[in-house]
């Protein structure tokens, strides 16, 4: 049978390291934040090049945590991908907002800005863009229209941690894409975009 997700194989090409880095963790008992979460968010951080990761247990809670921390209010809309993995839209029902479904690019199975726009009401307030299979979004038209739409960005990065993007304009972003969107990250793809306010991690250390 063909696995969507071979854990057992991807484990065992890493097994001594794994095992080595857990045995520390129960020999320290150190099991909530401390030095190995502490390494884990430097080198995270200088791996990214961002200013702020936030270490948490899992990439649903960094999901959760990045909306908290917008502040939005029961029946706000916030527009994904309809082809994502479940925590997507998940957090966002558990939270009281609305999540709102759009179509995906059928070439990269990825969200588009186009499809985004045919979903936005007044009542939209945040887009989630899910970089899937290692692939950015094309992330330059969709921080243009949340620019334009003065919408919340919150870029579900748990399948592509280090893919890059390269913005139309090179590696510095266009000024209009500067300063005015207010975007949560959760573990920002190394895009040449702005990388503003929250970093979230996902994985354990
Ligand atoms: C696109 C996407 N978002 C969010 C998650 C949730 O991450 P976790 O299982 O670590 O909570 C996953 C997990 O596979 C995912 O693939």
């Amino acid at each position: 049978m063909l696995q969507m997700v071979d854990l057992k194989t991807q484990y065992s090409r890493i097994k001594s390291e794994i095992d080595r880095e857990m045995q520390e963790v129960f020999d320290s008992c150190i099991f909530i934040g401390g030095p190995k979460v502490n390494a884990f968010r430097e080198s995270l951080e200088q791996y990214l090049g961002v200013k702020h990761v936030i270490p948490c247990a899992n990439g649903t809670d960094a999901l959760q945590i990045a909306m908290m921390a917008l502040g939005l209010k029961a029946g706000d809309e916030v527009i994904v991908p309809a082809f994502t993995y479940v925590a997507t839209a998940e957090v966002i029902a558990l939270l009281g907002l609305t999540p709102v479904m759009t179509d995906v690019d059928p070439g990269t199975m990825n969200i588009t800005a186009a499809h985004i726009e045919s979903a936005i009401t007044p009542r939209t307030k945040a887009i989630v863009p899910v970089h899937l299979f290692g692939q950015s979004a094309d992330m330059e038209p969709i921080m243009a229209l949340a620019e334009k739409h003065n919408l919340f960005v919150i870029e579900d990065n748990a399948q592509a941690i280090g893919a890059d993007y390269q913005a139309l304009e090179g590696l510095q972003a266009p000024p209009t894409l500067k300063n005015q969107v207010r975007s949560a990250i959760s573990v920002a793809p190394r895009s040449s975009l702005p990388k503003t306010s929250v970093a979230t991690a996902t994985a354990a250390p």
